[in-house]
């Protein structure tokens, strides 16, 4: 697996601002989706292209555009839909599948609850966004349940990242690419990313 860390000053000046606890909803949601826009652009840098015949008011040219299946946008409820309309502002075309999984509070382990996938999607460039990738339990179980749905092509991006959650999430899928905007410290005995920004749904949908 690869793993690319953000470098654009933009990226993280819009991490910093979310990462305020004075920082509003509204804010916030608009920030997360800013920040998904410029990541993703980041992360479709290598998304293949085919020549195709375009003919302009001046003459026939051959030019590329983006080749193969639909891209899938796959956000991990709830956090993730956060991110969605940012990749979308990018590729409005994509298909949007969903993957539903809750942290148990005690055990801090994942249970799936939902899963509903774009068709054909072995042959679809797949995105999977969850802001905070924390211990990685969630990361890795969605990955696990793409795959076994037929998922080939996969690419992961997180806002903030915590070591732990890159280290398990290397480890279960070395085949995929990890995309992180901020590598945070550690996590804290109720596996929060330190320092974090908090809760990430509850601050996009204001359930704080
Ligand atoms: N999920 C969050 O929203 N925040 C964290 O710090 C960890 C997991």
């Amino acid at each position: 697996m690869s793993v690319s860390y953000m470098t654009h000053p933009l990226i993280k000046h819009k991490i910093t601002l979310i990462r305020r606890e004075t920082t509003g909803t509204n804010e916030f949601r608009k920030i997360i989706e800013e920040i998904a826009m410029l990541m993703g652009y980041e992360a479709l840098a290598d998304l293949p292209t085919t020549d195709v015949e375009v003919k302009t008011p001046i003459e026939t040219t051959i030019q590329p555009v983006i080749d193969g299946k639909k891209l899938a946008v796959v956000p991990i409820l709830r956090a993730g839909l956060g991110m969605v309309n940012g990749i979308l502002a990018l590729v409005p075309s994509a298909k949007v599948g969903h993957i539903g999984l809750y942290r148990d509070p005690e055990t801090h382990q994942p249970h799936e609850y939902y899963c509903k996938l774009p068709d054909s999607i072995e042959e679809r460039q797949i995105v999977v966004v969850d802001p905070m990738l924390a211990t990685g339990d969630s990361a890795v179980d969605t990955v696990t349940m793409i795959k076994q749905h037929g998922g080939k092509k996969i690419k992961f991006m997180s806002i903030i990242a915590a070591p732990e959650g890159v280290s398990a999430l290397m480890k279960a899928h070395p085949d995929i690419q990890l995309y992180v905007g901020c590598l945070d410290r550690q996590l804290n005995e109720n596996a929060y990313i330190c320092p974090g920004l908090g809760d990430a749904g509850d601050r996009i949908f204001g359930t704080i």
